[in-house]
């Protein structure tokens, strides 16, 4: 099997053709990634000699009909993916996430090719801290920053797409996933490596906004069991039962680290800031019998914490010129 991995170099893409070559020996990984500043070679480095990584725009529509001419399946991971990125220019967000989807879904159309897309639950807006509701496969759209209103059109192009031309494809949308390879500029990694480099930790606003965290294995595991057993122009919601608030998630990750759990700073808050995201994964769990395996999430923060801790080549270089973005609007807030 011929599979084409759109954003291969980037934090999920990564992982799952690490997880993938792992799992499955009959498949043929190529790789289509841009290689933004949020890819990293070194991701894929212990496996180069494995999969042909090819360096191009996923909206570059001759580019892509050529390799899907050649492709079973292609999974799209591609896309900018930073909600604070989104906030200060959008605009290689409706590049990359509606035109590059677009390019995608006329070449899978034009050569016959299964294809999975790979969104967000942000699609959904958010919830509020006390609402016992969660996020299910008919929560209407309602996303609120530029990343999540481009994600929300991707998804609704590819509904399009199964509805009028008959392409075989399925969408999961799942939460936030943390583990190895997750660029520095994400909460977590971005905390970890503040700690390891003797930065305090940064908390936005008040620090209750509550996120649903899933390992990144668990995400890709779940990809594979839609694309092995899911129903065509279907979507299905991909979660953990992972809820933390900030706060939390940062106090944990001090005390892991031998800090004092009070040395992080609160600095300005994100516009817009979605409060709570929760996702309801009970379709999956119980139509195509998938389920979480790394379920503590103290354990997979600690194991998380030694992959940076083992790996600064891989984000040493890139600490700085993240921080100093940052510095450009945070402030220290009392
Ligand atoms: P990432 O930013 O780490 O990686 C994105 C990759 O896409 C990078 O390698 C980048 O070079 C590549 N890319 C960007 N623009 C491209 C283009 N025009 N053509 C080809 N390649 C391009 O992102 P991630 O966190 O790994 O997210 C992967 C996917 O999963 C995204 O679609 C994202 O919306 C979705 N998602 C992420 C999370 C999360 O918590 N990170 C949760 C749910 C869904
Ligand atoms: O829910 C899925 C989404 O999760 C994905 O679609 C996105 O691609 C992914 O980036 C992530 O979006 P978030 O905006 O939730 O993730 P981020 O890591 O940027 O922030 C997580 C939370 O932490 C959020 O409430 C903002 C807060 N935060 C973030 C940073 C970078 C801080 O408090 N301090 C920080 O320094």
């Amino acid at each position: 099997m011929r599979v084409m991995v759109t954003g291969g170099a980037g934090f999920i893409g990564a992982n799952f053709v690490h997880r993938t070559l792992a799992t499955r020996p009959d498949v043929h990984i190529v790789v289509l990634d841009k290689m933004t500043y949020a890819a990293n070679a070194q991701s894929l480095a212990p496996v180069a000699d494995r999969i042909e990584l090819v360096e191009g725009d996923i909206a570059d529509t001759a580019l892509v009909d050529s390799l899907a001419a050649n492709t079973d399946l292609v999974v799209h991971f591609a896309a900018e993916s930073h909600n604070d990125n989104s906030l200060a220019d959008p605009t290689s967000f409706v590049h990359t996430n509606l035109v590059g989807t677009f390019s995608l879904l006329e070449a899978v159309r034009t050569h016959g090719v299964r294809y999975h897309h790979i969104s967000t639950d942000e699609v959904y807006g958010d919830l509020e801290l006390d609402d016992p509701d969660r996020f299910t496969e008919t929560t209407a759209y309602n996303p609120s920053s530029p990343y999540s209103a481009t994600k929300a059109g991707s998804d609704l192009l590819v509904r399009a797409w199964v509805r009028s031309f008959g392409v075989q494809a399925t969408i999961s949308n799942c939460s936030n996933n943390y583990g190895p390879y997750q660029h520095i500029e994400k909460f977590i990694p971005r905390q970890i490596t503040n700690v390891l480099s003797g930065i305090r930790p940064k908390l936005y606003g008040h620090g209750k906004n509550v996120r649903d965290w899933i390992h990144v294995h668990d995400h890709n595991d779940a990809v594979w069991t839609i694309i092995d057993k899911g129903q065509i122009g279907e979507t299905y919601l991909i979660g953990a039962d992972g809820e933390a608030d900030n706060r939390t998630v940062i106090e944990t990750i001090l005390e892991l680290t031998g800090q004092p759990t009070d040395a992080f700073d609160f600095v300005t808050d994100r516009p817009g800031h979605d409060l709570r995201y929760a996702i309801d994964s009970t379709r999956l769990r119980t139509e195509l019998g998938w389920q979480p395996q790394f379920l503590d999430f103290r354990t997979g923060l600690a194991d998380t914490i030694d992959w940076y801790r083992n790996n600064q080549n891989w984000w040493q270089p890139l600490k700085a010129a993240t921080e100093n973005k940052y510095a450009t609007t945070e402030k220290v807030v009392e």
